[in-house]
C-alpha cells in the first residue's frame, strides 16, 4: 500500500518542542483488565528517510512492530556510552535525522460501537517509541510522544468510530529533544519497538487503579489501600475481593483500605502473591497483590521488618538479534537465570522495563529498583577538551526540560507502582542534580509515598532516601560502613560533584547526610569480559557492616548484536562494527551473560558470593551460616563428597534461623579434598529440585602433594644430535622440549604473557596492557646461557629478554626423568629493576601438541574457570571437558579457560592410548586452547578466532588479577602480581596403550 505521507508545515518541528509531547492523556497503571484489546503488532508499512518533515521517505517496505528499523535493514545501530552521537545543540538536532514513517490501516471491530455510543472510549497505546513520533489518524493529528521507555496513550475515539479501515500513521524519528534527556550506555537504535494495541475503555470503566498492599511484621497481618479513578480522574466506587482471603468488600469512590488479617508476605524469598479482583459497574481488574512493608529504619533498609542484602544485577534490555525489543520469552528467561544464580535484586537500568519483566519478579521474587528514563551523561563528558558549557546547560538544571522531565517522572511511577517486586524508585541515571531532579525526587515522592527514592548522583544524599555510588573501592565502601570518611574520599567526593557543575556545600561535606542513611552499591563489580574481581571481598563488608546493604553488579548482559565482520565469520558486533564514525568499541559487552544469555563465568562467581548460604570447609567441619532475612534452611540438603565429586553422602544440615551459623562435622579424608553442597529439595518457581545453590571444597595441600609426587631421576640425560634426549623427552640444542614419547612438542617454554583481559586495556584508568606491550611483553625473546647435564638433570639457563629495555627475567629449567615422565623444575628471577607498580600478567610455561588432542580431564578446581579474584563457585573435582568447551567465548578475545589447583590433567584425542600427562603436585593453574595466546591477543571478535592444527597447553604458578578497572577497581593488592622470583614443578609423559 502506498501512503501520501502527511506533511509537517516548516513551522512544526514538533520533534524539538519542549515540553515534549503532545495530546497525550496522563500516566496510569498498566492494567490487566477483562476490557477488550487489540494488538496492533505485526506486519506494517514503512518508508525510510532523513527527513523528520517526511519530504525524502522512500519506498514502502514491511517491517515488524515492534522492532528496531536499525535491525530490520534501514540504516544502522550506533553505540556510544557518554557521548551524543550529534551535536549537543539543546534542544535542535540536526536537518539530517534517520525517519521511519509507519503505517497501517487500523479497524476497530463492530462489536465495539455500542459501547462507544455508551460514552466508552478508544485509547491508542504505545508502549515504547524510540526517540519520538507525531501519530495521524486519516491524516488527522493525534498527537506526538515523549519519552522512548514510557507508554503514552491518545484517546482517538472521534477518528476510528466512524465506518473503517481508518489509516494509521507512526513518523518516528531518531533524534529529538528526547535525545538529551536519554543518553544511556547502549545502542542508538530507533522505531516503535513496544508493543502498540487499541484499547476499548467503557464508560465507567477502571481507568487508573492504585494499591497498596502492606504488611505488619509484628502481627503479621495485611492490608490493601485501594484508589481508583474513572478516565476524568474522578473517584469510582469499585468491589474488592481476594478470593483466597474471603475478602469481598465494597469501596466509596474516594477509596479505601481493606484489612485482611493474616497473610503471607511477599518478599524476594518467598513471593507469596494473592489475586485480586477490582470490579466497577463496567470493568474488573486483576492484581496480584503481594503484602510487604518497605522502610528506611535510620541506616537500614528493611523489608517486612528485616535487615536485607541486595545480591543484585543492573538489567538493560538486549537480545542480539531484535536488540531493546524484547522477545515475551526474555523476560522470564532472565528471571530464571537470576533466581538460579542467587540474584535476589535488580535495578531496570536505565528505564523502566518491558512490563513483562516486573510481572516476572513479582511471581519468582526479585526486589526492584525501577529506574525512570533518564541520562544526560554527555554534558558532562566534553571531548574535545575545550568546552566547558556542559554543567551549565545540563538538564537537570535547566528550565527547559523541567515540565518534560517531571512529566516522565510521574508517567513512570504510575504505571509500575502496583508492582510488589518494587521496593525503590530511581529517578534515572548520571544527569547531575539541581532544582529539576530535586523536584523529580518530589513528584515521586507524592505519586507514590510508600517506597523510598534513590538517585546516585545526589552523592551526599541530600535529598534520596538511600545513599548509592557506583564503583567505589572497597576501601572507600569500608569507610562508608564505619562511617569514617578519610580525607581523600571527601575529596573525591567533592570533586564528583564539582564535575557535574554542583558546587558542594562544606557543611554538608563535612557531615553528609548520606551517612546516615542505608548504602548501596547501585553498580560495582563491572563484569566486562573476564572478570570483575573480588566479589568476595565487596561481600565480606556487607556482612561486616550493618548499613552496607550489597548492590548491583554492571551488567546483566553483553548487548553484543549478531551480525558478520568483514572476513564474513559470525560475530557478536559492538560499537564500530556498523560502520560508527563515533563509537565506545566494546564497552558495551559487559554482562554477566553472553549476547545469547549462555551465562559466562563471572554469573558462577557471582552466584558463589551471593548465595543465600554461607559455606566454608576445613579440615574436619563445614560452617554454615544462614543469610536469608526470613527463611530457615528447611528447604536445603546437604551433601559430601570425599572422592573428587565421584559420590555423594548425605550431611544433615543443623536447624538454622536466619543469622545463625553452625558447624557440621565431616567424614574423615579418603583422597586430598572434600566437597560440601547444599541443594534444593523441591522446585520453587524456575529453580530446580535438587539445584546447587552453594558448594565449596577444602584442600589438603599437604596430601595432594604426596599423591602427585614428582619420580626421581633415573634416566641420565644423554647428547643426542644437537640435542638431547631424557626419558621420554627430546630437547633441541637451545633446550627447548621438541618431542615427548610419539607426540612433537614446539613452543615450549616460560610463558610470562596472557592475552589482557578488557580490565587492563588501553581505555581503562591504569591501562596495564599499554604498559606492557610497550616493553614488548607479549614478544619476549629468549637467549640461551648455559646447557649442561649434572648428577642426572639437564640444566637450562636463559635470558629472556624484551625489546629495547634491559628489563627482562632470568630462568633455570632442571629436566630429569625417571625413564616414563620428564620432570621439569623452574625457576624465573624477573630483572631486578623491575618497575614496582608494574605486575606480570603470568608466570607459567607453555608448550603445544598435536591439535588432535582434543579432550581434557583433569582433577583440580572446576568446572569454571577461576583467575586470583575470580572463581567463586568452583570445587575441586574431576573434571572432564572438551578443548572447545574450556574456552570462553567472550565477545572481545582475551585472556580466558584457566582452570585452578589443578594436580594432574590428561589432554589427549581419539586414538587409543594417544595423549599428555601433566602432573603438578602443588596444583597449577592449566588452560588448553586451540589457538595460541597471540591469536587470543590479535583477533577482534570471538568468531574470527581460528583454531591453528595445534593443542595449547599453558600451566601457570602464578597469575595478576583481573579486578574491575574498565570502569572500577584495579585488583587489590593480595592479587597483584608483583614482579618476584616464582618457581613451579611438573611432569610431562606421553604414555603409550
Ligand atoms: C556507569 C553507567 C552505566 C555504564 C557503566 C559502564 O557509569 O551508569 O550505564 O555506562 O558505567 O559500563
Ligand atoms: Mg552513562
Amino acid at each position: 500500500m502506498t501512503t501520501a505521507a502527511p506533511t509537517t508545515p516548516a513551522h512544526d518541528r514538533w520533534w524539538e518542542a519542549l515540553p515534549a509531547g503532545r495530546g497525550r492523556l496522563r500516566g496510569r497503571a498498566h492494567l490487566t483488565s477483562d476490557a477488550p484489546v487489540l494488538s496492533l503488532d505485526g506486519t506494517w508499512d514503512f518508508r525510510h528517510g532523513m527527513r523528520a518533515d517526511g519530504s525524502d521517505l522512500g519506498t514502502v517496505s514491511p517491517i515488524t512492530v515492534p522492532g528496531l528499523w536499525q535491525l530490520q535493514g534501514h540504516g544502522a545501530p550506533q553505540y556510544t556510552n557518554i557521548v551524543y552521537p550529534i551535536p549537543r545543540d539543546v534542544p535542535h538536532v540536526p536537518d539530517e535525522n534517520p525517519t521511519g514513517h509507519y503505517s497501517r490501516l487500523i479497524e476497530t471491530p463492530e462489536e465495539w460501537s455500542a459501547t462507544v455510543a455508551d460514552g466508552g472510549r478508544v485509547l491508542l497505546r504505545l508502549q515504547g517509541v524510540d526517540s519520538a513520533a507525531k501519530i495521524w489518524i486519516d491524516g488527522a493529528v493525534v498527537g506526538v510522544t515523549a519519552g522512548s521507555r514510557l507508554t503514552q496513550e491518545f484517546d482517538v475515539t472521534d477518528l476510528v468510530t466512524a465506518e473503517g479501515p481508518h489509516l494509521l500513521e507512526v513518523r518516528v524519528v531518531q533524534w529529538s529533544a528526547n535525545t538529551y534527556l536519554e543518553d544511556q550506555d547502549m545502542w542508538w537504535a530507533s522505531g516503535i519497538f513496544r508493543s502498540v494495541d487499541l484499547l476499548l475503555r467503557p464508560a465507567g470503566g477502571i481507568h487508573d487503579l492504585v494499591t497498596h498492599a502492606d504488611f505488619d511484621p509484628a502481627s503479621g497481618t495485611g492490608s490493601l489501600a485501594v484508589r481508583a479513578c474513572g478516565i476524568s480522574g474522578e473517584g469510582l466506587p469499585v468491589r474488592v475481593e481476594i478470593p483466597e482471603l474471603e475478602i469481598a468488600a465494597d469501596l466509596p469512590a474516594e477509596g479505601g483500605v481493606l484489612e485482611v488479617g493474616a497473610v503471607e508476605p511477599w518478599s524476594a524469598e518467598t513471593p507469596a502473591l494473592y489475586d485480586v479482583r477490582v470490579a466497577s459497574a463496567a470493568e474488573t481488574v486483576r492484581l496480584r497483590a503481594g503484602f510487604r512493608r518497605v522502610e528506611v529504619d535510620g541506616d537500614i533498609f528493611r523489608v517486612n521488618g528485616e535487615r536485607i542484602v541486595f545480591r543484585g544485577v543492573n538489567r538493560h534490555e538486549a537480545d542480539p538479534v531484535v536488540g531493546r525489543t524484547q522477545h515475551p520469552d526474555n523476560q522470564d528467561l532472565d528471571v530464571a537465570l537470576m533466581k538460579r544464580h542467587n540474584i535476589n535484586a535488580v535495578r531496570t537500568s536505565h528505564y523502566p522495563p518491558h512490563q513483562r519483566f516486573l510481572d516476572v519478579c513479582d511471581e519468582a521474587g526479585l526486589y526492584v529498583i525501577c529506574e525512570g528514563d533518564f541520562e544526560a551523561h554527555g554534558f558532562h563528558l566534553d571531548i574535545t577538551g575545550e568546552d566547558a558549557t556542559g554543567a551549565a546547560e545540563r538538564p537537570a538544571a535547566s528550565e527547559l526540560f523541567r515540565q518534560s522531565l517531571i512529566e516522565r517522572t510521574d508517567r513512570f511511577v504510575r504505571r509500575d507502582l502496583n508492582h510488589p517486586s518494587i521496593v525503590l524508585w530511581s529517578i534515572g541515571n548520571e544527569a547531575s542534580t539541581g532544582p529539576v531532579t530535586d523536584a523529580m525526587i518530589e513528584r515521586v515522592r507524592a505519586v507514590d509515598p510508600t517506597r523510598p527514592v534513590i538517585y546516585e548522583q545526589d552523592y551526599l544524599a541530600e535529598h534520596v532516601d538511600v545513599f548509592s555510588l557506583m564503583y567505589p573501592t572497597h576501601a572507600e565502601s569500608e569507610e562508608i560502613g564505619r562511617k569514617d570518611l578519610s580525607d581523600a574520599t571527601r575529596a573525591k567526593l567533592r570533586a564528583m560533584l564539582e564535575h557535574l557543575g554542583v558546587t558542594p556545600d562544606e557543611e554538608l561535606l563535612a557531615d553528609p547526610p548520606a551517612l546516615t542513611k542505608p548504602f548501596l552499591w547501585i553498580e560495582y563489580a563491572h563484569a566486562m569480559g573476564n572478570g570483575a574481581g573480588s566479589l568476595k571481598e565487596y561481600m565480606d563488608l556487607v556482612h561486616r557492616y550493618p548499613s552496607l546493604h550489597g548492590g548491583f553488579i554492571w551488567e546483566w548482559i553483553d548487548h553484543g548484536l549478531s551480525t558478520r565482520d568483514a572476513e564474513g565469520n559470525e560475530i557478536f558486533g559492538y560499537g564500530g562494527d556498523f560502520g560508527e564514525r563515533l563509537h565506545d568499541a566494546n564497552f558495551v559487552a559487559d554482562g554477566l551473560v553472553l549476547p545469547d544469555r549462555t551465562p559466562s563465568p563471572a554469573l558462577q562467581d557471582a552466584a558463589h558470593h551471593y548465595s543465600p548460604v554461607g559455606l566454608e570447609v576445613s579440615h574436619g567441619a563445614a560452617r554454615v551460616t544462614n543469610r536469608y532475612a526470613f527463611r530457615d534452611l528447611a528447604h536445603l540438603r546437604a551433601e559430601v563428597s570425599v572422592d573428587d565429586q565421584r559420590s555423594w553422602t548425605p550431611l544433615t544440615l543443623p536447624e538454622l534461623a536466619p543469622g545463625g551459623s553452625a558447624e557440621i562435622p565431616l567424614p574423615a579424608l579418603a583422597d586430598g579434598a572434600v566437597t560440601v553442597r547444599l541443594l534444593t529439595r523441591e522446585a520453587e518457581g524456575p529453580v530446580p529440585a535438587g539445584h546447587v545453590v552453594v558448594a565449596a571444597s577444602h584442600v589438603d595441600a599437604g596430601r595432594l602433594a604426596e599423591q602427585f609426587a614428582l619420580p626421581a631421576p633415573g634416566a641420565a640425560p644423554t647428547p643426542e644430535g644437537r640435542g638431547w634426549r631424557i626419558g621420554p623427552a627430546e630437547l633441541d640444542d637451545l633446550g627447548r622440549l621438541v618431542r615427548l614419547g610419539t607426540l612433537d612438542i614446539a613452543d615450549a617454554g616460560v610463558d610470562l604473557w596472557r592475552a589482557p583481559v578488557d580490565n587492563e586495556r588501553a581505555f581503562t584508568h591504569v591501562a596495564l596492557e599499554t604498559r606492557w606491550r610497550r616493553i614488548g611483553l607479549d614478544a619476549a625473546r629468549s637467549r640461551l646461557v648455559s646447557i649442561a647435564a649434572r648428577d642426572g638433570v639437564l640444566e637450562v639457563t636463559r635470558r629472556l629478554g624484551l625489546d629495547g629495555t634491559a628489563l627482562g627475567a632470568d630462568v633455570r629449567e632442571r629436566y630429569s626423568s625417571d625413564g616414563t615422565a620428564l620432570v621439569l623444575e623452574v625457576e624465573v628471577t624477573p630483572s631486578a629493576s623491575w618497575p614496582e607498580d608494574l605486575p606480570l600478567p603470568r608466570v607459567g610455561w607453555t608448550l603445544s601438541a598435536p591439535g588432535d588432542l582434543d579432550m581434557v580431564g583433569y582433577l583440580g578446581f572446576g568446572p569454571h574457570e577461576s583467575y586470583p579474584d575470580t572463581g567463586g563457585g568452583t570445587t575441586f573435582g574431576a573434571w572432564a571437558a572438551t578443548v572447545d568447551d574450556l574456552q570462553v567465548p567472550y565477545v572481545l578475545p582475551q585472556e580466558n579457560g584457566n582452570r585452578a589447583g589443578v594436580v594432574s590433567a590428561h589432554v589427549r584425542g581419539e586414538a587409543p592410548g594417544r595423549g599428555l600427562h601433566l602432573r603438578m603436585p602443588e596444583g597449577l593453574g592449566l588452560a588448553v586452547r586451540p589457538w595460541s595466546s597471540a591469536e587470543l591477543d590479535r583477533r577482534a571478535h570471538d568468531g574470527a578466532l581460528r583454531p591453528d592444527g595445534r593443542t595449547w597447553v599453558t600451566v601457570s604458578a602464578a597469575l595478576h588479577g583481573v579486578g574491575s578497572a574498565a570502569c572500577g577497581p584495579v585488583p587489590l593488592p593480595q592479587y597483584v602480581l608483583g614482579a618476584r622470583p616464582v618457581s613451579f614443578r611438573l611432569a610431562l609423559s606421553a604414555p603409550e596403550g
